[in-house]
C-alpha cells in the first residue's frame, strides 16, 4: 500500500534530505565498509582511555558526595541520580567550580544547562535566536558539522565567515554583518572555536580574542564560544576562553564532556548568563528559558550520565586539566608524531603539499594540488586501505576542494605510522 502524496520526502521538512546530514551517513558507512582501513578520519576520543571501572567508581563518588557532603541521605541521593530530574540539570554548582578552577570564568549554576552533549546546547541556543525569518547565526568556515546541522534543524540560515591565520577574519565579519543588515536581514550571533577548532585547528591569540569581542560589542552580535579541544593544549600556555575575558555577557559558552570525561555519557553544557528581559518588568538569564525549551526536546539529562561527570569533578577537585593529564600527553605525543611523519613523508614534495602545524588538539588539514571528494576517499580506502575526511564536508556547497582532514585521536603512533605510508603512497599516485 503507498502512503500517498503526503508522504512523499518533499511534503517532509526539507533537512531530511539536506547534503549535511547525508554527509554523516556516507562517511560512517564507509569506515563501516571498510573495517581494515586505518581511520584518521575519527576525531572521538581513544578507545584505551574508557574504562567501565572508573563509570562505576564516578557514580558512586557522586552519591556519596549526595549523600553526606550535602546531607541528602541515601534514598533522597539515589533518587536524585535514577528519577527524572530538573530540566536544566543537576550538576551545575559542581560545572561552575570546574569553570572557575580550569577556564578562570565565573558564573554559577543557574545560567548553566547541562544538556545532552554539546550538539544539544548548540540546538538550544539556536532555536532560541530565530525569532522570525530574517534572523541568521553566522559561523566560521570552515566548520563544525554539528553547529551547520543544528542549525539547519532550528531552521536559521548560517552565513559562513572565512577562517585566517587568526582564526577569523574580522574584516569579513565587519562586511557580512553589514551586508546582512543592508538587506533587512538580523545576524544574531557568531560561532567559533578559538581554540584547536575542528576542523581548521586554528587557534586565536590574545589580541585577536579581544578584537573579537570589541567587535561583537561594536555590531551588537552575540559570540558562540565551542571550546571541546581546548584542555589538550600541548606544550604552550593555555589562552584564556572568549567568556573568561567577556565583562558584557556577549558570549554564550558551549562546553562538552565527551573528550574530557567519556563520550558515551553524553553530557554537554551551556552558559547562558544574558538577562533576558519580558514584558513585564522582570528578568531571567537566557538559560533559564533554554531549559524550557530542553524540557520539551529531551526533558532533561539523564542524571545517572551527568552523575558520571561530577564523580569525574569531584575526583579531580573540579580540574579536568588535572583529570586529563595521561589525556593530555597521549594527544600531544599522537600530534608530534603525526606532524613529523608528515615531514618524512611528504617533506620533499613541499611545493604542492601544504599542512597546517597546530600545537594542539586532535587535527591536522592538509593541502593538495589536487581535489579530494568522497569518490576519492573510498578509492582511497578501497586501494590504500586509509581514511581520512575530505575538508569539503565542513563547507558549504564550495570550498575545502582540495584539502583533507586528518585526525590523531582515536590511534596509536604504531597505527599513524601505517596510516601516513598508506596516505604518502596514494597521495604520489595522485601527483604523478
Ligand atoms: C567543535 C565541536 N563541538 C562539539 C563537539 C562535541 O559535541 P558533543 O558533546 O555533542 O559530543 C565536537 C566533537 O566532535 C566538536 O568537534
Amino acid at each position: 500500500m503507498t502512503q500517498g502524496e503526503e508522504m512523499r520526502l518533499g511534503r517532509l521538512h526539507w533537512a531530511l534530505e539536506d547534503s549535511t546530514f547525508a554527509s554523516m551517513d556516507f562517511l560512517n558507512e564507509v569506515a563501516e565498509r571498510y573495517p581494515n582501513a586505518v581511520s584518521m578520519a575519527a576525531g572521538r576520543p581513544f578507545d584505551g582511555f574508557l574504562s567501565l571501572e572508573s563509570v562505576h567508581r564516578r557514580l558512586e563518588t557522586y552519591h556519596r558526595y549526595l549523600e553526606s557532603v550535602q546531607g541528602l541521605g541515601s534514598d533522597r541521593a539515589t533518587r536524585t541520580l535514577l528519577q527524572y530530574g530538573p530540566a536544566g540539570g543537576v550538576i551545575n554548582d559542581l560545572i561552575a567550580r570546574h569553570l572557575a578552577v580550569d577556564e578562570g570564568i565565573e558564573t554559577e549554576g543557574e545560567s548553566i544547562v547541562v544538556t545532552v552533549g554539546c550538539q544539544e546546547a548548540m540546538f538550544l541556543v539556536l532555536r532560541a535566536l530565530r525569532a522570525d525569518e530574517r534572523d541568521l547565526v553566522m559561523a566560521v568556515s570552515p566548520t563544525y558539522v554539528g553547529l551547520s546541522g543544528a542549525a539547519k534543524l532550528a531552521d536559521i540560515p548560517v552565513l559562513p565567515v572565512p577562517t585566517d591565520e587568526t582564526g577569523v577574519s574580522l574584516s569579513h565579519l565587519a562586511s557580512q554583518v553589514r551586508q546582512a543588515r543592508a538587506e533587512g536581514r538580523t545576524p544574531r550571533a557568531l560561532y567559533v572555536m578559538p581554540d584547536f577548532a575542528n576542523p581548521s585547528a586554528v587557534s586565536m591569540d590574545l589580541p585577536a580574542r579581544r578584537a573579537l569581542l570589541r567587535m561583537a560589542e561594536e555590531e551588537d552580535i552575540l559570540l558562540l564560544e565551542d571550546n571541546p579541544y581546548g584542555l589538550f593544549h600541548g606544550e604552550k600556555a593555555r589562552l584564556p576562553t572568549l567568556k573568561a575575558l567577556d565583562r558584557t555577557q556577549r558570549v554564550v559558552y558551549l562546553g562538552s564532556f565527551a573528550k574530557t570525561v567519556v563520550p558515551g555519557a553524553r553530557v554537554g553544557y551551556l552558559v547562558a548568563d544574558q538577562q533576558v528581559e519580558d514584558d513585564r518588568g522582570g528578568a531571567h538569564p537566557l538559560a533559564f528559558y533554554l531549559s524550557r525549551l530542553k524540557s520539551m526536546l529531551t526533558v532533561n539529562t539523564s542524571p545517572i550520565a551527568q552523575a558520571v561527570v561530577a564523580g569525574c569533578l569531584l575526583e579531580s577537585d573540579f580540574s579536568l586539566a588535572r583529570a586529563n593529564s595521561q589525556e593530555r600527553a597521549f594527544y600531544q605525543r599522537n600530534l608530534n608524531h603525526l606532524l613529523a611523519g608528515l615531514r618524512d613523508r611528504l617533506g620533499e614534495f613541499s611545493d604542492e603539499v601544504t599542512w597546517t602545524s597546530p600545537t594542539g588538539g586532535f587535527f591536522v588539514v592538509l593541502t593538495l594540488p589536487f581535489t579530494v571528494d568522497d569518490e576519492d576517499l573510498q578509492v582511497c580506502a578501497d586501494k590504500y586501505g586509509v581514511l581520512w575526511t575530505p575538508m569539503s564536508h565542513f563547507h558549504g556547497p564550495d570550498g575545502g576542494e582540495n584539502q583533507l582532514r586528518l585526525s590523531c585521536s582515536a590511534i596509536s603512533t604504531d597505527m599513524i605510522d601505517i596510516g601516513l605510508d598508506r596516505l604518502r603512497d596514494y597521495i604520489l599516485s595522485r601527483l604523478r
